[in-house]
């Protein structure tokens, strides 16, 4: 697969074109954001490690019947995917108080939110990702209300998916953003599942093992991501 001109350079990843017009390929950098992009470090091993993380899970998800953008790994930081047009809406699924919510509610950090909490945020950064429902994004163009029902059910499903999966590593999955996109009119999981979208914690202890150490300088970045990663079988080496 011939990689041709740099499309998107994001915070965390680059997309490239290639010789076919359907697929793209994702470069996961080493470069870690937080806060907006107000905080920005390069952190070693991250691109590996995020994508052969990714590419775990999208396998996974794809067992379970859910469609995925990802295809294969083309290398150790690079994978081919189907080209989307993206939907610039962020879908956040907690089964565990956290983050924003816990900043927004006044809520207890690491209550159990029975049932699980479903919201959307709109991918703007100069607007801060704000937080949008179904009304606005309808009324907006940035969905249709079919787009949104099927959206919030694939995000459901890879929670049941994920819960399990992660649990098996005794690991709580606390939170979890997605981003979806459409290929060929059809709604397809794109961007990525890493523990940089995510929150994970010691199913014992709570110790936290995702971006959260990078946000609040835990230190011991990329060491938790190849805790969790190894705990679920993902393959680093
Ligand atoms: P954020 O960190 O808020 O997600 P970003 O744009 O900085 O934003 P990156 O992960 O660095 O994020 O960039 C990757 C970009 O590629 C994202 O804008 C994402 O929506 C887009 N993208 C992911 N998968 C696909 C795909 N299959 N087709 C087209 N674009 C994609
Ligand atoms: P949230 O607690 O709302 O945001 P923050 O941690 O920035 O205060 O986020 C819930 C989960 O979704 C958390 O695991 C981080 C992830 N997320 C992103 O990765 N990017 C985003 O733009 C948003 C809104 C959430």
């Amino acid at each position: 697969m011939d990689k041709q001109q740099e499309l998107y350079a994001g915070k965390a990843k680059s997309v490239y074109t290639t010789d076919d017009p359907d697929r793209l390929i994702l470069h996961f950098r080493d470069d870690t954001s937080a806060f907006d992009g107000e905080r920005m470090e390069s952190l070693e091993r991250k691109g590996k490690v995020n994508n052969r993380f990714n590419a775990f899970i999208m396998e996974k998800l794809q067992e379970a019947g859910i469609p995925t953008h990802y295809e294969r790994l083309l290398s150790d930081t690079e994978c081919v995917v189907k080209k989307l047009d993206m939907l610039p809406v962020e879908c956040v699924i907690r089964n565990i108080a956290a983050g924003g919510l816990v900043k927004r509610l006044g809520v207890e950090e690491g209550s159990d939110l029975a049932p699980p909490t479903f919201e959307l945020f709109l991918k703007n950064d100069a607007l801060h990702d704000p937080m949008v429902n179904e009304a606005l994004a309808e009324t907006f163009g940035w969905a249709t209300a079919e787009q949104l029902a099927e959206m919030k059910s694939l995000t459901y499903r890879v929670n049941d998916v994920l819960k399990q999966l992660f649990a098996a590593g005794d690991l709580l999955l606390v939170d979890y953003k997605l981003e979806f996109g459409l290929f060929h009119g059809g709604i397809v999981l794109g961007d990525e599942f890493s523990p940089d979208g995510c929150r994970l914690w010691d199913a014992n202890t709570r110790e936290k093992l995702d971006k959260d150490r990078f946000r609040q300088g835990l230190g011991g970045v990329i060491e938790a991501y190849e805790e969790v990663g190894k705990r679920i079988g993902v393959d680093f080496s």
